[in-house]
């Protein structure tokens, strides 16, 4: 199998930005229409770090991910619980993107995108000389988009209006003016207010910017992914570790079976991105004690269909199908496609069985978590219905041992 790592990250990023805002307050494309900006605005005042702004402008809210409500920019007083994630969502946001491998630059400008030039900003309240160079052009795009969401009709007066009442709070004058000079270009303005345009635009600003160059090491692949995993079990304490998990199940019951090492490590990977849609599923849904409502349910099952997405990363184009394959049933009575026996891709047929073990196996809102002894013997009746019989004589052996 050959995956090359630099087009490979190059790709995923956008797509876990796009993911991200699924289930934002703010409506999907925040990450992608600030990135645009943000690469237009790089060009002009700091054309050496374009590619880190460009990539950390699209994950610049990663760390917000998992908190109630997607509020992650302004504070919600009396709430001293909203008001520590949100002011702790730049470092975790930082410390998330440094571990994909070549974005440890866009790291920086993450945590510092918070920071106001007065000093007043946080996490750090840094002064505008400590401020990574990068992070105030991220700040003034972030604010932009967020002003043309609030308030859609906005045209450039008043934006121009809106956004200069925090010129030299947020940031500079000089960097507004350079604002001001891009939107008023050809008919930029026009297509940024434009929803239907945003990805031809995207796509131009991408082409334009390049692709970040990933150093040379193992596994930067897996590496990526591992944040994506982490990202989605960020996502309720429930399923923290679930991803991360299920990927090391499935990895032992391939061996198991002596698949070939690149079909090992293909559902290595789509264990490690499986539930990403969940990242669009609300946390009041995901958190609810009692019996789903049917279009709540419908909401929960939609997830495989968004991690079915990853697809649209020409380099994972194998491994997402055995992703969104995971809730697919061996008698055919699963969801979405309700395919059947070997239709099912191998992977997705082992992923189901670990993530069955999982989900039976750790603490849910409605109950405790089910002995490992109980839930082997659950499968075992289970084999030939919601199971591949064959991958559960594999699988049991494996979970037995993790008992051990
Ligand atoms: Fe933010
Ligand atoms: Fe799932
Ligand atoms: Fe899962």
């Amino acid at each position: 199998m050959k995956i090359n790592p630099t087009k490979t990250i190059n790709q995923i990023v956008p797509l876990i930005s796009y993911v991200a805002d699924l289930q934002s307050n703010r409506g999907i494309y925040h990450g992608w229409r600030t990135a645009i900006f943000a690469a237009r605005l790089a060009e002009i005042c700091n054309p050496v770090e374009i590619k880190s702004i460009f990539y950390a402008a699209l994950l610049l809210d990663i760390g917000g991910i998992g908190l109630a409500y997607h509020i992650t920019h302004y504070l919600i007083r009396n709430d001293r619980v909203s008001q520590d994630a949100l002011l702790s969502h730049p470092i975790i946001g930082a410390q998330i993107v440094s571990n994909i491998p070549g974005l440890s630059n866009c790291a920086k400008i993450i945590l510092d995108h918070h920071e106001w030039c007065n000093g007043r900003g946080y996490p750090r309240a840094k002064n505008s000389n400590d401020i990574t160079p990068g992070a105030q052009v991220t700040r003034i795009s972030d604010t932009l988009d967020i002003a043309l969401r609030r308030r859609r009709c906005l045209g450039l007066a008043g934006l121009k209006s809106k956004l200069s009442k925090t010129v030299n709070r947020e940031y500079s004058e000089k960097l507004l003016q350079q604002a001001f000079e891009i939107l008023r270009g050809g008919n930029f303005f026009k297509k940024m207010i434009d929803r239907g345009s945003i990805p031809t635009l995207f796509k131009e600003a991408h082409a334009a910017v390049g692709s970040i160059r990933i150093p040379a090491r193992i596994d930067a692949i897996g590496g990526a992914l591992r944040v994506i995993a982490e990202i989605t079990d960020m996502k309720h304490p429930y399923t923290y570790g679930h991803s991360l998990r299920v990927s090391r199940y499935a990895m032992s019951i391939a061996l198991a079976m002596k698949l070939e090492h690149d079909q090992v490590t293909k559902i290595k990977w789509a264990g490690l991105i499986h539930d990403i849609g969940k990242i669009s599923v609300s946390r009041k849904i995901l958190d609810k004690p009692n019996k789903l409502t049917g279009s709540e349910y419908r909401k929960v099952q939609e997830h495989v269909k968004i991690s079915g997405i990853m697809k649209l990363a020409p380099s994972l184009q194998e491994i997402a199908p055995i992703a969104a394959g995971h809730h697919e049933y061996f008698d055919g009575s699963g969801y979405p496609m309700g395919t059947a026996g070997m239709d099912i891709p191998l992977g997705a047929r082992i992923i189901t069985i670990c993530d069955a073990y999982d989900a039976m196996t750790s603490n849910r809102p409605y109950r405790g978590g089910i002995c490992p002894k109980e839930v082997c013997q659950k499968i075992q009746k289970l084999a030939g219905s919601q199971f591949d019989p064959e991958i559960v004589k594999f699988a049991l052996p494996v979970f037995r041992s993790l008992e051990l």
